[in-house]
């Protein structure tokens, strides 16, 4: 097993009573493994992402990454073995770098020393590496991040968060930032990336279209908990419908039943 966890609970301190993000989460995640995550806003699903990244410690409950038990470790500890997506595409690169600046250090994760002074052969490597996300970059390496489209971004942080081949790879609403046609593109690329790569995969995503027709597995999150760990077979099965109907029996409001996406960030401060 890649990836485990086992009774995790998290709970925030916010003023009045606590805020229960996690209430007993178990979770196992396979080699090459690809699973789809949604749930109502307020679900559990980016702290179930930060609980697996380190950054948010569970307050109970066991994480194993490779079968170690990683749960005391800080983030940049298990940095090497995660690789991570976010909505907002400023997020994922130094912007002050160029696109094959960028893919350098991505590659270099987890190492010390980090050189960005690119050899010929490590800089025609970082090409093809572009132009299999087939995004039309190849030819910009030397660009400054800062000029790229959120699309473009977006799929060169795909690009880097799979480059040093983590053994996970979390990606939280990735195209929620995106128009449509980029969203497909950026969609079709990591699909293509995680299978190439075989890299286990944890994609949170607001539309359960998505979240039904992409990967081997889809877990519904709801307030804190696991409602529901469907395998291939299982979610072609229940299809949209009865999603929403495990989402009524579990006592969901109607307007919970929105899985709406936050709101997309501001442009790029560049
Ligand atoms: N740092 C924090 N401090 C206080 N409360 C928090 C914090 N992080 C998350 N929460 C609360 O924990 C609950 C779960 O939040 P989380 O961000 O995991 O939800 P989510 O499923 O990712 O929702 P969304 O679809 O809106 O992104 C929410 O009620 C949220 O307000
Ligand atoms: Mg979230």
């Amino acid at each position: 097993m890649i990836l485990e966890l086992r009774g995790i609970t998290k709970s925030y301190a916010a003023g009045g009573a606590p805020i229960v993000a996690l209430a007993g989460v178990d979770f196992t995640l396979a080699e090459g493994e690809f699973v789809t995550v949604i749930g109502s806003n307020g679900a559990g699903k980016t702290s179930l992402l930060n609980v697996i990244a380190g950054g948010v410690r569970p307050d109970r409950g066991r994480v194993y990454l490779r079968g170690c038990d990683v749960t005391a470790w800080p983030a940049h500890r298990r940095a090497h073995w995660i690789g991570r997506v976010f909505q907002d595409p400023c997020q994922g690169t130094a912007v002050h770098l160029t696109i094959a600046e960028n893919l350098a250090l991505a590659r270099r994760k987890g190492r010390r020393g980090l050189r960005l002074a690119l050899g010929r052969s490590r800089r025609s490597s970082l090409r093809d590496e572009l132009a299999r996300l087939g995004v039309g970059l190849e030819g910009r390496l030397g660009e400054s991040v800062a000029r790229l489209s959120g699309g473009e971004r977006q799929a060169v942080t795909v690009l880097m968060a799979t480059l040093s081949h983590p053994s996970v790879l979390l990606l939280d609403e990735p195209t929620a930032a995106l128009d449509p046609a980029n969203a497909e593109r950026v969609l079709a690329l990591t699909e293509r990336l995680v299978r190439d790569g075989e890299i286990a995969t944890l994609m949170v995503t607001h539309r359960m279209d998505q979240a039904l027709s992409m990967g081997d597995r889809l877990l519904m999150l709801h307030r804190g908990r696991v409602l529901l760990d469907a395998s291939a077979g299982q979610k072609r099965a229940l299809g949209i419908e009865g999603l929403v109907s495990l989402f009524h029996r579990a006592g969901c409001a109607e307007d919970e039943l929105l899985l709406t996406s936050t709101p997309a960030a501001p442009a790029c401060n560049t």
